[in-house]
């Protein structure tokens, strides 16, 4: 015991709290301590910074902090989280955001620049975040950064539309690769081939595409990238537009600062720790505060309030870092980030033996968060929290760390960490006591320390099982004898576990195969998990706890081989077993896009880059919630319901009344009009009346001056419900018969029982599929502003929406108004993907209750959380099989039941179940075809569209039992495919004829693009030569019927005006959700005219402007207002002929005015509507589709069958997109929606409150947010990544030869399934299982991992055990 109290006591006068933002100074006032940095940098205007989740998941809040480190003298510069971030942590510090990078008046910074022209925006809601961490990156490394390093600095940042290889190419040119480039200037070691240009910038063979013209115009580097420049002072990167670091923070002392906040918030920053201490004294229950990043979920999200917070960041003694003959020794408050650069430090100074735990800790720190989250998380922090799955805790169990534990008198007292962590979030730690520093001891010689951690998604993700494990051997006549061990768990139970027993049962055994399977028998009686343990996933949580004993023993025998020189390794395993012990390395991504550029006129067919995009990159695009409120402005939060089905019996509001800021709540009686909604029945009530039937169904709604204070008050609303009984899943709604009325659907052709009978159908197979829902996860929440005009006689909106135009008509409904008097507009949206063409429609009319009744403006921006909760999903399904066919593998017959998960109100439902209906025959030509289907009514919120519509789900099922048919004939999945592909001329089973089908074009040049025969056997022999690893590959086809499903939504309208200087302003029904529809239509009305692409701008879509339009879904839009717009520039260019012809005009402005002066009409309609459609589900006969567009691709896996860890080294797509409008845009298109449906095929599972889940509460969302959601980060995105679009394959359905691209090539990541599925046949077929096996949709790492079933599963699982799954 020491004590660290001294006699002095002074707290010097806390001076002006400031903080200087984009180089301005900014004097933070007392008040604020309840505020995020991100609340306080919208609230000054800096809408840039974007709110994408509020829970550090997400990255579209990234900012770049600095501060001047005295100790280093140095400026410290690193990209941080504004959602988590304290405004008062940043006291003292630059905050700098995309605002003060660059702007489009004065000029783009080159990583602005390089991200706009390498078409790395599409929304836009993430590229500002994207920007600062690159940004910060580049500052805060003296030299280039490697692609490696860039790849990491950006696991932190979601985007949820490019599919994220633009991204990296843009980032990339700032990377060095060669270091021959910086160091002499010459050229690189390798000499670049023929005609390859070879980039200062990357040091590789460029890829960024210039001519040798542009080479020469650039200095010899890539056009439009400017070199960074680096500071001598700082050591930051800078180019003369920068904002330098504020010189007079380098001269600033760092003080006391004691403010309040909201609530009775203190927020109390000592420098010393006797201050720390006092204030522990003195506030026994405050909280230590370093990163926030646990306590910012606890108060944000948790809703725990506590009073007081001491930021200990700025204390000494907290933050050492010291290299000790015995160890290290790591202040608690010491970031991870920091800790990482040390451990590396040391493990170079030290003797290797010694930082076998270093290197441990380094390992998994790898796998530790976001670089946002590390920059700023501490090791006090993560230890005294003490989650059951913190990364750290079982290292510093296992590798005999001690923490130091101070108390408020300066007691000092030291104690081991296995005996630290008491129970679930409990620490040996009273409440006058703190953490002060972590010692870790070096390692002894034939002392071992590694780490595991399998996580949902590899980067930037929560562990479901970790470990720490060490093992320390010593020579007993010539053996290996275990002197000393310990192996702990994280993730197994209420606390990290230390594997007592298996321990025990270590020591003083000789290290080989017997203590294996000794240590594997004991470790089960260690880990003991109830079956219906928090976290589900048992079998496979506790199959991972021998998985890594297994690693672990593999691993160390490994060590001694190569340290003794013994060869004990390979007598005890053979070396096809060194697979389970190689660590993952990801090369960087490597793309190429191939693609003609048929240009039509001066822009139609040039891959032109997204017409935001300048915006965007800078901040300066504005979405929904960046619109400026006024004084007058309330936010509004919804009052949703707890329950899944229960009667309402009462509702207490009184305590809402009374919160502060209130301003109105209202409910159903409230409603001035119509309080029901619903895009095809009206079934769904704006505001519960009587019953619920989800969890999450709005009760109503509350209006306040703050976002907080709406919440708070919602919070304070008592509800007592009476509990009715829930249908939670298909299953139990197949069995009740609980389907949506009058959803029955069905499709035949030839005679199905028939054709089963005959001798010509040599097996018939049968089956079930489940295929999990799917969260949209655009960036930006569901978002709405309405307002009053004219004392309430007129109603106008800002919404993110797909459908203005259904805005507008539920908002006139709700409140009794004429459709003439309500407007909604939309300019942008973060993205939408389906989730926003009928569920933001429901928000609007919540929202305009409020507004209209009051008379005042009202924005209801929804979090994340509850946007995932209420706000429906891609449809689960269920599918039914029963399949004819003969021994060649040719399918003659199907019998096909497909149900779809519809909620609790019918939405889209059923148009989707139709489209799955219409396409569950994919591209196979099947004879005799029986499909029927309904939609289950749920207690569920109503799911929704989605990208694909059904498409995918409909297809998976098809694919599934090709594959099965495949393993019965004992084919390739691959030749089933192409026996059965439909042809030109095709009947298909609802009667349309199949037209120019580029079906087995496309199939073919697939084939020789991916090399398919040469991969196969290549996986074949590796799969030969490891047993831990294998490999898999899939080529899939697709095709997608383009149309809307009814008919009457198949119309478009547009409005073009032209200026008299010449510009032309385009208006049309669509809505631009980062997908280019108005890059497209400028690209048309542009070559129309014959005039520049600068010359056409388009706004904003408005229904006062372009009325009834239909949603922008379906992949059509292009195709539709394309052709609206067409059709109105050649009603005004008609008009202007007779001009044009008296005279030549030198320019398109001359012409105009010239039209102008002669009073002609400047101002056009156009309308268009698909032609040749139609389709009648009474005879289930039609022409349903406009054309198809047709699609195939290839992909390559890699499974870790121990772990279920995947990942994909090859993914080849090709589309027919007949002659594409913008190429650039149809590739980013492509990339986007094959990532976004890998999230859908092996990531992205969301977990309900059902039979299967019986850890959460019924009907309730687990997975909602992206702590537990986990959509693909960039290091998901395939290794080699290549999109090719067909060429010379015009289609003369649609405007300028194009097709539509949006869903198509979402099904396509179906791919990287079967190819999944391909890996995990070889792993069975090691362990004797040859026959088919159901994998169901997502293939998880739990999937993956179950259905190889071995020795470590079988303890827990038959192999044919099919973890649950929500449908
Ligand atoms: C998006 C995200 C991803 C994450 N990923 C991971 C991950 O991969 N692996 C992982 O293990 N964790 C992860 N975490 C959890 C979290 O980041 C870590 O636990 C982090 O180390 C906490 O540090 P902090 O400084 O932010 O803690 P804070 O939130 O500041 O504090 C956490 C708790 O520790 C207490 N505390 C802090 N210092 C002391 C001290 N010296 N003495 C006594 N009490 C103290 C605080 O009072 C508080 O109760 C993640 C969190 C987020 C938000
Ligand atoms: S909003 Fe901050 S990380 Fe998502
Ligand atoms: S561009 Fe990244 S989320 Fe839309």
């Amino acid at each position: 015991m020491g004590s660290l109290i001294n006699k002095e006591n002074d707290v010097k006068e806390p001076k002006d709290a400031i903080l200087y933002i984009n180089g301005v100074l900014k004097l933070l006032p007392n008040g604020l301590a309840h505020l995020t940095l991100l609340e306080y940098l919208r609230d000054v205007g800096l809408t840039g910074t974007k709110l994408g989740c509020g829970e550090g998941g997400c990255g579209a809040c990234t900012v770049m902090v600095s501060y001047f480190d005295h100790n280093s003298k140095k400026c410290v510069h690193q990209a941080i989280n504004a959602c988590l971030a304290p405004l008062y942590s940043v006291e003292g510090m630059h905050v700098l955001t995309a605002e003060g990078l660059g702007n489009r008046k004065f000029g783009l910074h080159p990583v602005q620049e390089s991200l706009a022209s390498r078409h790395g925006s599409q929304c836009g809601f993430c590229t500002p975040g994207f920007v600062m961490s690159m940004y910060a990156l580049l500052r805060s490394t003296k030299t280039p950064p490697t692609e490696e390093q860039i790849e990491e600095s950006l696991a932190g940042n979601l985007c949820r539309c490019t599919g994220y290889r633009p991204i990296l190419d843009a980032f990339r040119v700032f990377a060095k690769s060669n270091d021959l480039l910086y160091t002499n200037g010459s050229v690189p070691s390798q000499e670049p081939k023929d005609g390859e240009f070879i980039c200062p910038s990357t040091g590789k063979p460029c890829s960024c595409g210039p001519t040798q013209e542009t080479i020469n115009q650039a200095d010899g580097s890539c056009k439009g990238y400017k070199a960074v420049s680096y500071n001598e002072i700082d050591g930051s990167s800078y180019t003369n537009k920068e904002i330098i670091f504020p010189p007079q923070l380098i001269l600033r002392k760092t003080s006391y600062l004691s403010l309040n906040g909201f609530g009775g918030i203190k927020w109390i920053r000592p420098l010393l720790l006797k201050h720390v201490l006092d204030l522990k004294s003195r506030y026994p229950d405050a909280k230590l505060v370093v990163g926030n990043t646990e306590l910012g979920i606890e108060t944000r999200l948790k809703k725990i309030h506590y009073p007081v917070f001491v930021a200990v960041t700025h204390v000494p003694e907290l933050n050492i870092l010291t290299v000790n003959d015995d160890g290290v020794e790591i202040g608690a408050g010491v970031r991870i980030t920091e800790l990482r650069k040390f451990l590396k430090k040391v493990i170079e100074e030290r003797s290797v033996y010694e930082t076998s735990a270093c290197k441990a800790i380094i390992e998994q720190i790898k796998w530790f968060a976001g670089t946002q989250i590390r920059n700023v998380a501490s090791v006090g922090g993560n230890i005294c929290t003490a989650s059951p799955i913190s990364d750290l805790n079982p290292l510093w169990m296992a590798s005999r760390a001690k923490f130091r534990i101070v108390d408020c008198k300066g007691n000092v007292r030291d104690t081991l960490a296995e005996k630290f962590f008491l129970g679930y979030r409990k620490v040996d730690l009273g409440s006058n006591e703190i953490l002060l520093s972590v010692f870790v001891p070096w390692t002894r010689k034939f002392e071992f320390v590694k780490e595991f951690k399998q996580a949902h998604r590899r980067d930037d993700d929560i562990a479901l099982v970790n470990a720490g494990m060490r093992v320390y051997l010593e020579k007993h006549k010539q053996k290996w004898i275990v002197s000393d061990a310990c192996i702990v768990y994280g993730g197994v139970g209420p606390v990290s576990l230390l594997a007592v027993k298996t321990n025990g049962c270590l020591v003083g055994k000789e290290w080989n195969k017997e203590l294996l399977q000794n240590s594997l028998e004991t470790l089960q009686r260690d880990v003991l998990m109830s079956d219906d343990a928090p976290g589900g996933m048992v079998e496979f949580r506790k199959s991972l706890t021998l998985s890594f004993f297994f690693k672990f023993f593999l691993w160390v025998s490994h060590q001694l081989n190569k340290m003794d020189g013994q060869d004990l390794f390979n007598e005890s395993v053979p070396v096809s077993h060194l697979s389970a012990i190689e660590s993952f390395h990801r090369p960087s991504v490597m793309g190429s896009q191939d693609y003609d550029v048929p240009k039509q006129g001066t822009a139609v067919g040039s891959p032109e880059v997204h017409m935001s995009a300048r915006l965007q990159v800078t901040g300066e695009a504005e979405y929904t919630d960046d619109t400026p409120m006024g004084p007058a402005g309330l936010h509004a939060a919804l009052i949703l319901s707890k329950k899944p089905h229960a009667r309402l019996l009462s509702i207490n509001d009184s305590g809402a009344r009374s919160s502060p800021g209130f301003a109105g709540i209202f409910f159903a009686k409230d409603i001035p009009g119509y309080n029901s909604t619903g895009p095809v029945v009206e079934d769904e009530e704006v505001f519960a009346s009587e019953i619920v039937t989800c969890v999450g169904q709005v009760i109503g709604v509350v209006v306040a001056d703050t976002h907080e204070n709406a919440k708070l008050a919602a919070r304070k609303v008592n509800v007592e419900y009476e509990v009715l009984p829930a249908i939670l899943s298909i299953e139990d709604a197949v069995k009740a018969k609980s389907f949506h009325p009058n959803s029955y659907r069905a499709l035949s052709k030839g005679d199905v029982d028939l054709c089963f009978k005959s001798d010509k159908c040599h097996k018939i197979i049968e089956g079930e599929v489940h295929i999990g829902g799917q969260e949209h996860f655009y960036l930006e929440p569901q978002s709405t502003f309405v307002w009053t005009m004219d004392g309430g006689n007129e109603v106008h909106m800002i919404s993110s929406t797909q459908a203005p135009q259904k805005h507008q008509k539920y908002v006139a409904q709700v409140l009794g108004l004429p459709m003439s008097k309500v407007v909604c507009k939309v300019k942008r949206l973060g993205g939408g993907f389906g989730g926003k063409e009928t569920r933001s429609d429901f928000f609007a009319a919540v929202a305009a209750v409020p507004a209209y009744i009051l008379n005042r403006p009202v924005k209801l921006v929804l979090d994340r959380d509850i946007d995932m909760m209420v706000s429906g999903q891609r449809h689960s399904f269920f599918g039914k099989y029963k399949v004819g066919f003969t021994n060649e593998g040719k399918v003659l017959a199907l019998d096909l039941e497909i149900y779809n998960n519809g909620g609790n109100s019918l939405d889209l439902s059923l148009p989707i179940l139709e489209r799955a209906l219409y396409h569950s025959d994919n591209v196979y030509e099947i004879p005799h075809v029986r499909v029927n289907g309904s939609v289950c009514f749920t207690n569920y919120p109503s799911n929704t569209a989605f990208r694909g519509f059904g498409v995918p789900q409909g297809m998976l099922v098809t694919e599934n039992w090709i594959q099965r048919i495949a393993m019965e004939v004992k084919k390739s999945p691959e030749e089933i495919r192409e026996l059965n592909f439909i042809s030109e001329g095709s009947i298909l089973r609802y009667g349309q004829r199949v037209e120019d089908c580029t079906l087995q074009r496309l199939w073919d040049q697939l084939k020789k693009s991916c090399n398919f025969l040469k991969v196969r056997s290549e996986v074949d022999k590796f799969n030969l030569c490891n047993r831990w690893k294998k490999r898999g590959i899939a080529m899939i086809p697709t095709k997608f019927g383009i149309s809307f499903n009814r008919k009457f939504m198949n119309q478009a309208g547009a409005l073009v005006q032209v200026y008299t200087d010449g510009t032309v302003l385009v208006t049309h029904g669509g809505v631009e959700m980062g997908q280019g529809l108005r890059t497209k239509v400028a690209q048309i009305a542009a070559s129309e005219f014959e005039i520049p692409l600068s010359s056409v701008f388009i706004s904003e879509t408005s229904t006062d402007k372009v009325p009834n339009a239909s949603p922008t879904a379906a992949s059509a839009s292009s195709d539709m207002y394309g052709a609206a717009v067409l059709d109105a520039c050649k009603q005004l260019k008609a008009r202007m002929e007779p001009i044009a012809t008296l005279k030549k005009h030198t320019s398109f402005e001359k012409l105009v005015n010239a039209c102008y002066l002669e009073r002609v009409d400047l101002s056009a309609h156009g309308f268009y509507i698909v032609p040749d459609i139609g389709f009648n589900w009474t005879t289930g006969k039609g022409h349903p589709f406009r054309y198809f567009t047709y699609g195939a691709a290839f992909a390559e896996v890699e499974i870790d069958t121990l772990t279920g860890d995947f990942h994909t080294r090859a993914a080849d797509v090709i589309l027919d997109l007949g002659f594409s409008i913008n190429p650039a845009i149809d590739v980013g298109q492509i990339e986007g929606a094959f990532v976004q449906g890998m999230g859908w095929v092996a990531l992205e599972e969301l977990k309900w409150g059902d039979d299967a889940h019986k850890w959460v509460p019924p009907g309730c969302l687990f997975t909602c947010g992206p702590g537990n959601y986990k959509i693909p980060s960039v290091n998901d995105v395939p290794f080699k990544f290549k999109v090719s679009l067909l060429k010379d394959a015009p289609n003369d359905k649609a405007v300028h030869s194009s097709k539509a691209v949006g869903e198509p090539p979402f099904f396509l990541a179906s791919s990287v399934f079967f190819a999944i599925k391909d890996a995990i046949i070889a792993a069975r077929v090691e362990s004797g299982s040859h026959g088919w096996f159901p994998l169901d949709n997502p293939a998880t790492p739990e999937r993956i991992r179950m259905a190889c079933a071995d020795d470590f599963t079988a303890p827990f699982s038959k192999p044919d055990f099919r973890p649950k799954l929500s449908v």
